[in-house]
């Protein structure tokens, strides 16, 4: 009963709207902000969900950052309405939008979030990856798109254009 689609840039406000009624007030001053400013979201990957109206029911988006000389995903911010939770858009958004990932090159992906959530999608705790501050260390997450994909990566996680 919902479509999944990529984003295109018709879709930007509404996507926008729909985080700001998800998020607490000022959403953009959380760190994570900085690693996006400025920075296009990953094509392809960002993915809106429509009812059969048409009507947005949730999105995610993704943006690229380094972590050393390593590439990885960000994910977030992601967001079903609270009419739509419960029903497993949450699910279906971030596993058909990470699909896409490995396919379109992508062998890692990180996120700063709840791990009782994201625990069921294959998020782990990442050590020794640093978000900017302030961030509890607790929620900086990754899952591996190829085996082994995290091993040995470490360190602050900096803009994609520095
Ligand atoms: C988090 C969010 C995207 C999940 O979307 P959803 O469509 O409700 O998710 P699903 O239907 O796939 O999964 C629902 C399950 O996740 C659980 N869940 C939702 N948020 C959770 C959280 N923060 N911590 C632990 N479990 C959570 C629900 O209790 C439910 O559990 P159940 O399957 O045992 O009943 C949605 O709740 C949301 O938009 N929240 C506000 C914005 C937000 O916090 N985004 C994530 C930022 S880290």
């Amino acid at each position: 009963m919902y479509h999944l689609t990529p984003e295109e840039p018709a879709d930007y406000w509404e996507v926008e709207a729909l985080y700001d009624t998800c998020f607490a007030p000022g959403r953009e001053a959380l760190s994570s902000y900085r690693l996006r400013d400025g920075i296009p979201p990953v094509e392809g990957l960002s993915h809106v969900a429509r009812d059969s109206d048409g009507i947005l029911a949730g999105a995610i988006r993704y943006w690229p950052v380094r972590i050393g000389a390593f590439d990885a995903l960000l994910l977030g911010p992601v967001a079903v309405h609270p009419t739509r939770q419960g029903e497993g858009l949450g699910r279906a958004l971030i596993e058909e939008s990470l699909r896409h990932a490995g396919p379109l090159g992508w062998d890692r992906v990180m996120l700063v979030g709840d791990a009782p959530y994201y625990n069921r999608f294959g998020f782990e705790r990442l050590e020794g990856v640093i978000m900017p501050p302030p961030t509890n260390p607790e929620r900086v997450l990754g899952r591996a798109l190829r085996p082994g994909a995290w091993d040995g990566v470490k360190g602050e996680v900096r803009r994609w254009v520095d």
